[in-house]
């Protein structure tokens, strides 16, 4: 399937009516056990994905399924209490559809949380990390297909696809709130498996600092339509083979719950500034 320009516009008009005429100017996608940010959003309209034309449900463990939209430390913010990932059957189009409906809504800027694998050996559970890029050796781009041009060009750049100004802005307010934040290299696996220990040596060799299933296709779609980015990652766990364990999925959605807090003070600090 492909999508055409007018329907992201359907879904823009679908969301603004819903709304009451709202223009987010920040779109933030919240990963596993990360959605409780949601519930802080003040005079909230929330809009089912289901309901939202071109959106798909949200089908992964500790994801909703909404969107809300409102205000949150004076700005207004579209929050994606969930999102979609390839491993789920959507394409990598689908997955990033959301992000382009809410550049047609007005957001420039995007924030996207995510649970990860920690593959740099300094890492430890339950650190908070500061995306500096990303590497996809598999799994589709989402503007593969016909270039819509109302978006962006057919061939994009990708270098500062996660904006320096706002990694600054993330380092000086976690600096202030006392939050400790690292700074990685996103690799990205399709899933849904978690790696084998041999694919997580071969990614610390590529340069990779982190393992994650999500997040890509979205930066990816949003540097095509002109957004800046900042992502941040929660190690939920260490990438296969770093301990001699297997890799517990609940552990993985515990420690987002766990972690949360400390990533919504730097959140919630960095969103005036934005
Ligand atoms: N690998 C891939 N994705 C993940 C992991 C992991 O170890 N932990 C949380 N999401």
């Amino acid at each position: 399937m492909q999508y055409k320009y007018e329907d992201y516009l359907r879904s823009a008009q679908y969301i603004r009516e819903a709304s009451g005429g709202f223009e987010p100017e920040i779109l933030l996608i919240l990963g596993s056990g990360l959605g409780a940010l949601a519930d802080c959003v003040a005079d909230a309209a929330s809009v089912p994905y289901e309901d939202i034309p071109g959106f798909c449900p949200s089908t992964a463990p500790g994801h909703s399924s909404r969107l809300v939209l409102g205000e949150l430390e004076g700005r207004r913010v579209a929050v994606m209490q969930g999102r979609m990932h390839c491993y789920e059957g959507y394409t990598a189009e689908q997955t990033a559809y959301p992000v382009r409906t809410a550049r047609l809504l007005g957001a420039g800027v995007m924030v996207v949380t995510n649970a990860a694998g920690g593959i740099n050996l300094d890492y430890r559970v339950g650190d908070i990390v500061l995306l500096s890029d990303h590497i996809r050796l598999m799994g589709d781009s989402p503007s593969i297909g016909t270039n819509i041009k109302e978006f962006g060009p057919r061939f994009y750049d990708m270098t500062y696809a996660y904006s320096p100004r706002l990694r600054q802005l993330a380092r000086e307010q976690a600096e202030k709130t006392g939050v400790a934040v690292r700074e990685g290299v996103y690799f990205y696996f399709p899933g849904p498996q978690y790696e084998t220990p041999a694919e997580i040596r071969a990614a610390r060799v590529l340069g990779g600092d982190l393992a994650g299933m999500s997040t890509v296709p979205e930066v990816t779609a949003a540097n095509h339509c002109g957004m800046e980015v900042l992502g941040l990652s929660l190690v939920t766990n260490m990438a296969a083979g770093v301990m001699d364990k297997r890799i517990d999925g609940a552990e993985v959605v515990q420690e987002g719950n766990r972690a949360g807090r400390r990533l919504e003070t730097l959140l919630r600090a960095c969103l005036p500034h934005m």
